[in-house]
């Protein structure tokens, strides 16, 4: 195994379902929910496509086998996206078509600003013929206030997070602090206006003005969830779990994890050194 693989272990539940299976149960045990990613993005050809999306069908099988808690998360670009958004809609409608037989539910993941709006389209298709998907909004899109208003007039369960892509200040705010506000402006709409929302950040700047809005505006926990990534903040996500907030942690596993570790990476040097500690500490 080389250094990085050893250091993406930090961030990774393992290269294979069970792995994903095993560190989700661990979750389990302490009152914490998760959804399951196959690692992967930007698939080029019909076959690995139709591969993917079969091995979130064995993850669905595996998931109502053990009776873990857990949904999945997939990614559009692993589904042929970028082939063709048709095929790619009918890819992932056998997923959540499999996860509606089995009382579950599949999240699409957002990625970059290329395909957000085909991602929102193959969403708007899934979402016309299945209620057990929902979609994730990015709160330093321009856009998003606009998009957020739209879904929550149809109450679609959204993931609302800052957003990891590099993006253009044409589209995306630069400054950190438009961001925060923007993502308060966001979930505060949810909230009041929308149907289900994933809070998904690690930030207490974020977790505390609105934990401190739920309160004050009675809104039930059956409302929303806090979500954070496997690796990132383990004592925060267990002391909410313990304080009676439902915490759901996104458990990505499998080969193709660069893209994924790259990303978490260029959020925070920290996650770096995080990494290496992890790494030295075995
Ligand atoms: P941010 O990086 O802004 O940091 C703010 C503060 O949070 C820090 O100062 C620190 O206090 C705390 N913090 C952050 N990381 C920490 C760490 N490692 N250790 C300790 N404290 C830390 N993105 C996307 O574009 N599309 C998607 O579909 C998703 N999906 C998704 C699911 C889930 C469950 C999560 C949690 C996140 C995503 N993301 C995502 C990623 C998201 O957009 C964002 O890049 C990261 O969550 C980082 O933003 P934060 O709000 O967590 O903190």
């Amino acid at each position: 195994m080389g250094l990085l693989t050893l250091l993406a272990k930090r961030f990774i539940a393992g290269l294979t379902v069970h792995d994903a299976m095993r560190a989700v149960e661990r979750l389990n045990r302490n009152g914490i929910l998760a959804t399951i990613d196959h690692l992967g993005e930007n698939v080029h050809s019909r076959e690995e496509a139709t591969a993917a999306a079969d091995e979130y069908i064995r993850i669905l099988d595996e998931i109502d086998k053990t009776g873990v808690q857990s949904n999945v998360s997939v990614k559009l670009t692993m589904m042929g996206l970028e082939i063709d958004s048709y095929f790619c809609a009918e890819n992932v409608a056998r997923i959540v078509k499999k996860a509606k037989e089995l009382n579950n539910f599949v999240r699409i993941d957002m990625e970059g600003s290329a395909v957000t709006q085909v991602t929102l389209d193959v969403f708007e298709r899934l979402h016309a013929e299945f209620d057990n998907v929902g979609i994730v909004i990015q709160s330093y899109l321009y856009r998003s206030e606009a998009d957020v208003r739209r879904l929550n007039d149809d109450k679609i369960n959204i993931r609302l997070c800052k957003g990891a892509y590099k993006e253009p200040r044409e589209i995306a705010y630069p400054q950190k602090e438009a961001v925060n506000e923007s993502y308060l402006k966001l979930a505060r709409l949810i909230l009041t206006e929308g149907g289900h929302v994933g809070l998904a950040t690690h930030d207490d700047k974020m977790i505390e003005p609105l934990m401190a809005f739920i309160k004050e505006r009675n809104i039930p926990t059956s409302s929303y969830e806090w979500q954070m990534l496997y690796g990132i903040r383990r004592a925060r996500q267990e002391q909410l779990a313990a304080a009676g907030e439902t915490v759901r942690v996104y458990v990505p596993y499998g080969s193709d994890w660069v893209g994924y570790f790259s990303r978490r990476m260029m959020e925070r040097k920290e996650n770096f050194f995080f990494a290496f500690r992890h790494f030295f500490k075995g």
